[in-house]
């Protein structure tokens, strides 16, 4: 077992890795070859890249994809997406092919406000603190005037604070409810030193208050963060079309449809099928997140928790037919930037704004949760037809041969003898150790 190591970050790149490879690996040279073959050998960019975070030993790759055929509210896109997960990006680009001879997506930003809490403890009446939160309002805003200023140039700056009452769940806990426009950042910086400043004004007012006893004056500030949730930051995509032009995969319209939306209403009752039928829609959302240099995690959580507000977990989008028009839409709150963060810092997500025309954070709302709504499309038209295996395996058929070690020519020939399967790990095993003529895997002398 390894020892505890003392000042681990003090060391140099040079030094983790060897105590990382020396420590854990059976070869550490081996293990060493590999870090550094994934390192950059261009100085200054493997600097960015160390400087992102802490104790950087080399670089995690993911393939970065492009689907074309985006028509967006008539503009046409080439969408990013970084994703590891095989078929998203041939599936989100199938999905933009169909909708855009079909009219393409249209999205709506419905808001773009986030909130932030100071969680706090107070012993003492509910209507005094009221009303003297209300006086001293004017107060928070001019305490935060330097941190808010440039952010107010902007269009954006703090909306709304308000003193809420939590004291029937949790004794004695109440809230200063924040709202903020963070404009084309996604503003958690902002957003919790505009926080930390109102955690120090509310104190400040209550000492120095006459209205208050000592007890009452000892309030607890218990933390000071946005949330992530972020219902009033919304955006909807949607796509619409007569019935008759949704002919698919050899299955009449009408067939389609009318499969189409039990899929999803089963999605909106089902917590089982919800949880699946958005994470087909996170394909399309995380990738280009990811690729855009946004917090994955952070809309990862928002979404889930928005998908579970009617106290039960259900699908994001949603489907109607009505007078022979078929409407699929989803709604997605997404606190995304533009500015900030890494998108002016890390090369490929530069890149990937650019190509996306340095969208402003509510077009790239519009572009991520038209992403989200293809993904949710292509999974759910693969569903209710050919079955999703067929295209999926396709994609894997690629990654066990190279797993395998296959030559181009063998992946070649390889995905030609399976051109009309759908290939499983073992059968893909089996023909390639039949092509080389050897009779197991262990024959194939893999690296
Ligand atoms: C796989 O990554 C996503 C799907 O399972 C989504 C779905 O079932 O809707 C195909």
């Amino acid at each position: 077992m390894a020892e505890k190591i003392k000042g681990f970050s003090k060391l140099t790149k040079e030094g983790k890795i060897e105590w990382i490879t020396n420590t854990y690996f059976e070869n550490p040279e081996k293990a060493q070859e590999i870090l550094k073959y994934y390192w950059h050998d261009d100085t200054e960019t493997q600097r960015l890249h160390d400087e992102f975070i802490e104790n950087t030993i080399t670089n995690f790759y993911l393939p970065f994809g492009v689907a074309p055929n985006f028509k967006i509210n008539d503009k046409v896109y080439a969408i990013p997406m970084a994703i590891e997960e095989s078929s998203v990006v041939a599936a989100a680009s199938k999905a933009a092919s169909f909708w855009f001879d079909r009219g393409g997506f249209k999205t709506t930003v419905i808001s773009t406000n986030k909130i932030g809490h100071v969680h706090f403890v107070y012993y003492g009446d509910y209507d005094k603190l009221l009303n003297f939160f209300n006086s001293i309002k004017p107060q928070f805003f001019e305490d935060t005037a330097d941190i808010t200023a440039n952010m107010r140039k902007r269009g954006g700056g703090i909306e709304d604070i308000m003193l809420i009452n939590k004291t029937f769940e949790e004794p004695n806990y109440y809230q200063i409810k924040a709202t903020f426009e963070t404009v084309d950042s996604m503003g958690a910086n902002f957003i919790n030193t505009c926080l930390e400043q109102f955690a120090k004004t509310l104190e400040r007012e209550i000492q120095n208050s006459d209205l208050f006893t000592e007890e009452e004056k000892n309030i607890q500030i218990i933390m000071c963060i946005l949330s992530n949730y972020t219902p009033e930051c919304l955006v909807r995509a949607e796509v619409s079309c007569p019935v008759e032009f949704l002919e698919t995969d050899g299955v009449s319209a009408e067939e389609f449809v009318q499969k189409f939306e039990r899929a999803v209403h089963v999605a909106r009752i089902e917590p089982y099928r919800a949880t699946t039928h958005n994470k087909g829609a996170m394909n399309g959302v995380d990738a280009v997140v990811i690729a855009t240099g946004n917090d994955f995690r952070a809309i990862e959580a928002a979404c889930h928790t928005y998908a579970a507000r009617s106290g039960q977990y259900r699908s994001l989008s949603d489907c109607k037919v009505e007078n022979g028009i078929f409407r699929f839409w989803i709604d997605l709150p997404l606190a995304l930037g533009t500015v900030g963060g890494l998108t002016k810092l890390h090369p490929i997500v530069k890149f990937a704004h650019e190509l996306l025309g340095n969208p402003s954070a509510k077009e790239l709302m519009g572009i991520v949760a038209a992403s989200g709504l293809a993904q949710n499309f292509g999974a759910l038209r693969a569903l209710v037809t050919t079955g999703i295996q067929k295209g999926h395996m396709k994609m894997h058929l690629l990654n066990v041969l190279n797993q395998l070690e296959a030559t181009e020519e063998e992946k070649k020939q390889m995905v030609t003898y399976f051109k009309d399967k759908v290939p499983h790990y073992n059968q893909i095993v089996t023909a390639f150790c039949q092509m080389r003529g050897v009779s197991s895997v262990e024959e194939l002398k893999l690296k």
